[in-house]
């Protein structure tokens, strides 16, 4: 059995109030940083002008994520930003969009990549593999749900061709994780709602994952208990700190288990919804696990303890928590009012990335059945 996960982990209210002590600690040469964050009410809040008085001593250049799901485009540009710079360190404070594209610009140490084309073949065909020269990344979530910050892999994607990537290596794991709370307390509470369900796939999937271990397993279950335990009372409590540091260690164990077992078909089907009706990533996975669940459910090994971290819930019974938890924070669950049409499901059903992911699913999946998630959740 094998488990890696060199992710130096830091949970601490207030952590962020540190920064400065922890490059001074762990990066000791460094001078120069750069801060990647994501749009403008995270550079509104206290917290942003705290960083900068922390890191009076560095250079600091600012680079703001715009996008939720950032393209390739996107990040291509963000890397003709950053290149001008001279950096050894990258700190980055933000969902998994930030985190994402962080990563990314963490394996563009020690390169000059003069075209698009040059930037394709080295992101998303793998030439970066051979350069392990890297800036060292700090990621600071302020979501619950990518679990980003622990694991080996960035979702990039490419909105022309509606294809999505995982750019996927251990090069891609951040040296520091910094948990703290205080980031997630002025999170709106659907955006807790959203991450969080994320994060419960993540567990969920990452339980049942072929690639999974006793190890990942036992990640998943931490994190699936601690989501089902602390959800809705950080929600009915938003001002009560402790919930929502359950969550936000939840998401980062569920986030090592799936460094080990990957996601599976829950994440294959959601990614065309996100990319054609912009249904929120968190949400696409969370209305789709049901059913999921329902079809593997005589499939998984050790089915028992799943279910009791579920609360002894069986697929209905998820289905019902989960709409209670939307309805609390007004979220639609229905894929109509989001602009599905059942003309598009042949289309739906084409681009589910379910083949790649299908092989990491207890049970294979028939186009059928797709079909007929699509039409239980429309
Ligand atoms: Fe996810």
């Amino acid at each position: 059995m094998e488990y890696y996960n060199p992710v130096k982990v830091l949970i601490k209210q207030g952590g962020v109030m540190d920064i400065g002590t922890i490059l001074q600690d762990t990066f000791s040469e460094t001078k120069s940083v750069l801060l990647v964050i994501g749009k403008k009410s995270f550079e509104k809040s206290k917290y942003y002008s705290i960083i900068h008085e922390k890191l009076a001593e560095y250079n600091v250049f600012v680079y703001r994520v715009n996008n939720s799901n950032p393209s390739i485009d996107e990040i291509y540009d963000g890397y003709n930003i950053i290149k001008k710079f001279k950096f050894e360190v990258i700190i980055a404070i933000g969902g998994g969009s930030v985190l994402d594209t962080a990563k990314i610009f963490s394996i563009t140490r020690n390169v000059d990549l003069l075209s698009r084309d040059e930037f394709d073949k080295y992101i998303l065909e793998g030439k970066y593999k051979e350069n392990r020269k890297r800036y060292k990344l700090i990621a600071i979530p302020t979501t619950v749900g990518t679990g980003s910050e622990v694991t080996p892999f960035a979702v990039v994607w490419d909105k022309n061709n509606k294809k999505k990537y995982s750019v996927d290596d251990i090069s891609l794991y951040p040296d520091i994780a910094l948990l703290d709370v205080n980031l997630i307390m002025s999170l709106p509470k659907a955006q807790v709602v959203i991450t969080a369900l994320d994060a419960l796939s993540h567990g969920v999937e990452g339980y049942w994952a072929k690639r999974g271990n006793d190890i990942s397993r036992i990640y998943s279950l931490i994190s699936i208990e601690l989501i089902i335990k602390n959800l809705e009372l950080a929600i009915k409590n938003p001002e009560d700190v402790r919930y929502k540091e359950k969550l936000l260690i939840a998401s980062m164990f569920a986030g090592k288990s799936i460094s080990k077992s990957r996601t599976t078909l829950g994440h294959a089907i959601s990614y065309i919804l996100t990319m054609k009706y912009d249904i929120p990533h968190g949400l696409a996975v969370g209305i789709i696990l049901p059913h999921v669940y329902e079809l593997n459910y005589h499939h998984i090994e050790e089915i028992e303890k799943l279910k009791t971290v579920l609360g002894n819930m069986d697929s209905s019974e998820l289905k019902i928590w989960i709409k209670d938890i939307c309805d609390l924070c007004k979220i639609e669950t229905n894929l109509d009012y989001y602009g599905f049409k059942v003309d598009d499901i042949d289309e739906i059903c084409k681009n589910a990335n379910v083949i790649g992911r299908s092989d990491n699913n207890p049970i294979k999946i028939t186009n059928d059945e797709t079909k007929n998630i699509i039409y239980k959740i429309k």
